[in-house]
């Protein structure tokens, strides 16, 4: 059975070939190298011994997809990671988001639509849940209006797929995300921000390693014991795993509903400054790091209730904050060297 995985060099995509591969699968990536390097082909080649295939194809082109599967007619199921996703660009050109991360979705789905069966894994993210009422965040919360058009892209996309399964054989699996960081413990391969990182943990590391003067922490008020934001942030490696365990599901057909939708969190939330401390205890790095005013659009806290990914998909989240955290620097080393 061959998988697609779209996006499958990018930061969450490269990891979760590795697991795929390492669990037998046959994979095909696709990515259009928007925001990802060629190189990382050999990064997950020096971790599995073996080079996915590659087509690189920007999904925006429906004749392209088409001939891809046409092309690679065994391929039974799609873990679709490809999207653009700086949120602050998708407020600026809206209709570059709308067009990459829905366009795309649809085309796939209509190469999928097809067949008889078939198995459709989106990336989701707790965005959707906006500031939630309580915490931890369970799937059932429910869905705030999209602070941002990529935001929206997320939401749309669920809905889309929810139609489909209706009518079609595809079966779903929904993953929303909290905070991926960390790297594969091999430093093959990592996060690769383009410019300035919009998360935490790379513009971390490229301030202790002096690519970054100096780090902002937006706002020190918040209602949150040490004033800071709150997020769950999830090692990548084990979110990879996550994404196998969902795949297996759907073609074990051990699915309940033809959409299902879990969250992929540690259930454990740290405050920014939490993790400033935890990053200079396993870099041995002094940060330097100041307090300026809030960003607008920040929510307070976000942590997953993790019950549902736990107990019915039988997945939990393994690594620590800290092991996210010194593979994250081990690997900012590594490509800086
Ligand atoms: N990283 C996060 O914090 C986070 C959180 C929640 C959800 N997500 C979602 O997870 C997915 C993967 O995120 P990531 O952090 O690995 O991002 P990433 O940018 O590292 O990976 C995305 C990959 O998709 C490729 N791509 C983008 N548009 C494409 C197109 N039109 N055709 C072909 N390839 C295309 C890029 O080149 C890149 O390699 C995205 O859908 C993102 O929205 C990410």
């Amino acid at each position: 059975m061959k998988i697609l995985v779209t996006g499958g060099l990018g930061f969450i995509g490269s990891h979760t070939v590795v697991e795929l591969q390492n669990e037998g699968f046959d994979v095909v990536v696709i990515d259009d190298l928007s925001n990802s390097s060629i190189e990382v082909l050999s990064g997950i080649e020096a971790i599995t011994g073996k080079k996915p295939d590659f087509e690189q194809i920007d999904l925006r082109d429906k004749t392209a997809v088409q001939d891809f599967f046409e092309k690679y007619s065994d391929v039974s199921g799609i873990i679709h990671f490809a999207a653009s996703k700086a949120v602050g660009e998708s407020v600026e050109n809206p209709l570059l988001y709308y067009e990459n991360n829905i366009g795309s979705l649809v085309y796939l789905l209509q190469g999928l639509q097809a067949k008889p069966e078939s198995h459709f894994i989106f990336s989701s993210s707790c965005t959707v849940y906006g500031q939630a009422e309580k915490m931890p965040i369970t799937e059932s919360a429910p869905i705030q209006a999209a602070m941002s058009p990529y935001g929206n892209t997320k939401q749309i996309g669920e809905e889309i797929i929810q139609d489909v399964a209706k009518v079609t054989g595809i079966n779903s699996i929904l993953l929303r995300y909290f905070n991926p960081v960390g790297a594969h413990e091999s430093v093959n391969i990592g996060e690769l921000p383009k410019g300035t990182p919009q998360n935490l943990v790379p513009f971390i590391t490229q301030t202790a390693i002096g690519l970054r003067e100096q780090l902002s922490v937006f706002g020190s008020d918040y209602p949150t014991p040490d004033g800071t934001c709150i997020r769950d942030y999830i090692h990548v490696v084990d979110l990879a795993k996550a994404h196998v365990t969902a795949l297996k599901r759907l073609i074990n057909k051990e699915n309940k509903d033809k959409v299902e939708i879990f969250n992929l969190g540690t259930g454990k939330g740290s405050s920014v400054l939490e993790v400033i401390n935890a990053f200079e205890k396993v870099s041995g790095q002094k940060l330097n790091y100041k307090i300026v005013d809030k960003r607008p659009g920040d929510i307070t806290e976000a942590y997953a209730d993790t019950e549902r990914a736990n107990n019915v998909l039988g997945w939990k989240a393994e690594l620590s904050l800290e092991e996210a955290l010194a593979s994250a620097w081990k690997w900012e080393q590594k490509i800086r060297s």
